[in-house]
Formats: C-alpha cells, sequence, structure tokens
C-alpha cells in the first residue's frame, strides 16, 4: 500500500491538492483541489450523481443552502449532541480529543534512560521504564486538563449585527437541507414511497484533531441520499427499513468497485450500540484500507423517522405522508448513505497508485476507471519541429476538448510525455507521427491515422482521424480496450 506521504508529494507535484494559503504558512486542515484534483473530484461528483440519482427512477435531486434556521440545529440535536469531548495540555496548550488519546503515539522523556526522549507508539507502555501515557502525548511535559465538551459546528452570525438572535451555523452535514425539503420535493414531484433525495455540498466541522492530509478536514465535501420509506411496508417479508438498508449497503459497496477499488481494500464495520448516533436504529460503515489504515469511507444509516419528527415538532408543520392504501398519515423512516468526497477522491486515488517495472525503468501509474481519469486523453506529437504535426496534434486537442478532457503537451520526448500523463493517471494518449501527415519531401502520403495508447496496458492502436472521436467515447463508455483493439487491430 502506497504511504500517506507519497501520495501528498504527488498530489502537490502534479497538481492535486495543495496546503490551502501555503504562502502565508497554510491553513489547518484546509486543501485546495489544483488543476488535477478538481478534474477528480468533479468526476467523482459526476458520477455519483449521474448512478444514484439521474438513473434512479425512484432517486431526486436537491440543491439546499449552507446557511439555514438557526433552530434546525436545535431540532435536529447538533447544537446539544454534536460534540466531541476535548483536553488540553496545561503547558503546551495543544488540544486533543479525549477519546483518541489512546490512538495517538506519544512522546516520554524516560527516567531509566537518564531522560532520554522516545516516541511510543500508540497505546503501549515504555519498554525501558513500563510507564503508560500520563502526560501530554506531544510535548510530554503537560498535564492534561478533565474533559469538556467541544461542539464542532462552526458559528458565525447571519446580518450586520453580531448578537445572539442572529447566531447562525455552517452545515455539519448535507442530510437536514433535505429533511426540511421533505414536503417540498414529495408534493412539487408527486412522490410516493420509497423514494430519496440526494445533495452533493459542503459541510463544516470545527474538528478538534483534524489530519491525514484530506481524510479529516474542517471543510469538506459531502454526497447524501435520504432514502424514505414507508415503516409499515415488507419487502420480501422483511420490514421496508431494514429491507432498504441492507439494498443501499449492498449498492455502495458495488459502486466503489464498479470505479475500480479493490475488493481486498474493502469491508463493512457495523456499530455497536456504545458507537450509534442518537439518531440511528442501526448504522454500517464502508471502511477502505487507507494508507492510515482500515478507517471510515462512508456510513450508512437507518435514521429512523427521528428527523422528521424532530423537525415537526419545532417548526408546527406536520412533515407527514398519507399513505393511500391505508388511508392513514404517517412519518417515514430514512435511510441515509452518506459519504465524504474528499474521503472517496483519497480511496481512488490510493487505490489507483501503482509503481512498476517497465524495461528496466520504474514507472509510477494512477490506474484511475477511464471515467475517473483527471485528464481523460493527452495529444502528443511525436516530432515538436513539424509546423504540420503539431497543428494536426492542436487541431485534434481541440475536436476532442467538446466532450472529454484533455491535454496537450509538446515539451518532451514521446518516451517522457507518456510517463508524465501515468503518473497522473491520463486513461488515453493520441500520438500524431509523420505517417499521420506525410513528408511531401520523401514522398510519403499522408495515412490520416493516429496512434492511441492505453495507459494500463500500454499497447496501442491506429485509428482514422475521423474515427477517433467515436472510439474514445466507446472507450470512456465502458467498451474494454480488447475489444477496441481486437475491432480495429493493434499497431
Ligand atoms: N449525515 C450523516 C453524516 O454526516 P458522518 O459519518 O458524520 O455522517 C458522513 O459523515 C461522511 O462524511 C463520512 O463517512 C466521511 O466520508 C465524511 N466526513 C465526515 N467528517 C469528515 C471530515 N471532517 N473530513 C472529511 N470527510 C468527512
Amino acid at each position: 500500500m502506497v504511504s500517506m506521504d507519497t501520495l501528498v508529494s504527488l498530489c502537490k507535484r502534479r497538481g492535486f491538492v495543495f496546503q490551502s494559503s501555503e504562502i502565508y504558512g497554510g491553513t489547518g486542515s484546509c486543501w485546495d483541489y489544483g488543476p488535477l484534483g478538481v478534474e477528480l473530484k468533479n468526476k467523482i461528483k459526476h458520477v455519483w450523481w449521474r448512478d444514484f440519482v439521474q438513473r434512479r427512477a425512484d432517486v431526486v435531486g436537491l440543491d439546499a443552502s449552507i446557511l439555514m434556521h438557526s433552530t434546525v440545529w436545535k431540532a435536529s440535536g447538533h447544537v446539544d449532541h454534536f460534540t466531541d469531548p476535548m483536553v488540553d495540555c496545561r503547558e503546551c496548550r495543544h488540544r486533543f480529543r479525549a477519546d483518541q488519546l489512546d490512538e495517538t503515539s506519544w512522546t516520554h522523556y524516560c527516567p531509566a534512560t537518564k531522560g532520554n526522549k522516545f516516541t511510543i507508539p500508540p497505546g503501549e507502555a515504555c519498554t525501558h521504564c513500563g510507564v503508560r501515557r500520563s502526560l501530554c502525548p506531544d510535548c510530554g511535559k503537560g498535564e492534561l486538563t478533565a474533559p469538556r465538551q467541544f461542539n464542532l459546528m462552526f458559528k458565525t452570525f447571519m446580518g450586520p449585527v453580531e448578537e445572539d438572535a442572529a447566531v447562525t451555523y455552517l452545515r455539519p452535514e448535507t442530510a437536514q437541507g433535505i429533511f426540511v425539503n421533505f414536503e417540498n420535493v414529495q408534493q412539487s414531484m408527486r412522490r410516493k414511497l420509497p423514494f430519496g433525495i440526494g445533495q452533493i455540498g459542503k459541510a463544516f466541522r470545527n474538528e478538534i484533531t483534524p489530519g491525514n492530509f484530506i481524510f479529516r478536514t474542517r471543510e469538506f465535501e459531502q454526497m447524501e441520499i435520504e432514502y424514505f420509506v414507508n415503516p409499515h411496508d415488507t419487502v420480501e417479508g422483511r420490514p421496508a427499513d431494514e429491507y432498504w438498508h441492507d439494498r443501499w449497503i449492498e449498492d455502495c459497496l458495488a459502486w466503489f468497485q464498479r470505479y475500480g477499488v479493490q475488493e481486498e481494500n474493502l469491508r463493512l464495520h457495523e456499530h455497536d450500540r456504545a458507537e450509534l448516533a442518537h439518531y440511528s436504529k442501526r448504522t454500517a460503515d464502508l471502511q477502505y484500507r487507507f494508507p492510515i489504515g482500515w478507517s471510515e469511507l462512508m456510513g450508512i444509516a437507518n435514521r429512523t423517522d427521528f428527523d422528521l419528527k424532530q423537525h415537526a415538532k419545532w417548526s408546527g408543520k406536520a412533515l407527514t405522508y398519507f399513505d393511500e392504501e391505508r388511508r392513514e398519515h404517517l412519518v417515514p423512516y430514512v435511510i441515509e448513505p452518506s459519504a465524504g468526497v474528499d474521503r472517496a477522491l483519497l480511496a481512488f486515488l490510493a487505490d489507483a497508485y501503482r509503481e512498476e517495472e517497465v524495461r528496466g525503468e520504474k514507472r509510477v501509474v494512477l490506474r484511475f476507471h477511464p471515467e475517473l481519469a483527471p485528464v481523460s486523453v493527452a495529444v502528443l506529437p511525436l516530432l515538436k519541429k513539424r509546423d504540420d504535426i503539431v497543428r494536426t496534434a492542436l487541431a485534434i486537442r481541440d475536436e476532442l476538448s467538446r466532450r472529454f478532457t484533455t491535454v496537450y503537451d509538446d515539451t518532451a520526448a514521446i518516451g517522457r510525455l507518456y510517463r508524465r500523463q501515468d503518473e497522473v493517471g491520463t486513461a488515453y494518449c493520441v500520438t500524431v507521427d509523420v505517417q499521420t501527415v506525410g513528408d511531401p519531401d520523401k514522398g510519403e502520403t499522408a495515412d490520416g491515422k493516429v496512434t492511441i495508447r492505453d495507459r494500463d496496458s500500454m499497447e496501442q492502436i491506429r485509428v482514422g482521424t475521423a474515427q477517433l472521436d467515436a472510439v474514445v467515447g466507446d472507450l470512456l463508455g465502458g467498451k474494454l480496450w480488447g475489444e477496441v483493439a481486437a475491432q480495429v487491430g493493434r499497431a
């Protein structure tokens, strides 16, 4: 498995992710997506939206505002319950999550070795003096304060006056925008249960211990679905909420695998009673084997009727659904598949990373699924000196860019250009050479064909420029390289 340091360095060097406000020394736990990062992120969001919203007849979309009525957060329980226990070091003033202290390595000045400094792995005792951590894990000197509850929501003020009545919060999850619009969507779209509302958007949490690159940040993006079901229905002999919960777990697992995440790097984790959120009947996390170890990629929760009932109570609106068959008003249950875009991106990136040996040389390649590759096609001229080759390559890039993400590069020899594209996961390289345009000086006529090189197999095929758009479209649309190569013939 690739290390986090290798990924962070590749991301900076090749324009995927930069530290936010780097020239000012950086902002803790905030990251900026560079030219390739934004393409990758947009493609992840695009395929998620297409597969889970547009292609499903039972799901519709929403884009709710980030700032909401402050009572939303009282009703949802976030004002009272969205807290983490926090402790402070009395010496260095560093702050930690009390419940994660045993998962942090700790600094120790060992009395058995004349006060030598050691960094001891999480949860372990010093092998020289046998002592366990009791002081600050960072400085190894300060006492820690007793735990205090710390609310993770970012507070701000709505309007020009900074007074209590104007306090509001940056949303810590996109879900609540969906719950408060339940009635609007259900009625305007005439939806019958079961149906879902999907949303992609930013969320903010003032995490006490953010870190591990884009894994845990204070500003991140979520892709969430609230799938409303009739709790009185049964499907295949089981309560509808339990049936749909399992269906969504299967669908989410299959989705990550469809876009290339290897099966052995994914697993399910069932929350036990102590872990369950206050609103949840059952939650299963999809975990990924990140470079930091197995950790949550997304959660799929059964939130019951908690949220709709809470919002009904605080707003005074009924938020019920009329079941025509049973002639009764009821509050739907909700199944919530909730994924982080940034975490999904980190998983796709880590999973795609390979170091291979090709003809005695190391090749770093990101084997992204073709639909996720930040650049779909790189157009490369074999000879930069030949105006006709460059002109043709530029025209091809221009044409392909109407439908696909493309780049043009002529700043190195072809072998080097291929390696550069491999390292950022470009799905296909199209090369324009002398045969494409012909050579009048040598009496060679143009064949009007270009080579397409497949990133993973490094095989090449030769196709006419008139066919290029369609062939690339087939490849990105899911047709296998082998099938296309068999049709047009390998170069
Ligand atoms: N609406 C339910 C909800 O927000 P969650 O488990 O707190 O549930 C869902 O968050 C997903 O959002 C997580 O599985 C993770 O992918 C992402 N996420 C949560 N906090 C994050 C953070 N601080 N940084 C990056 N991603 C985060």
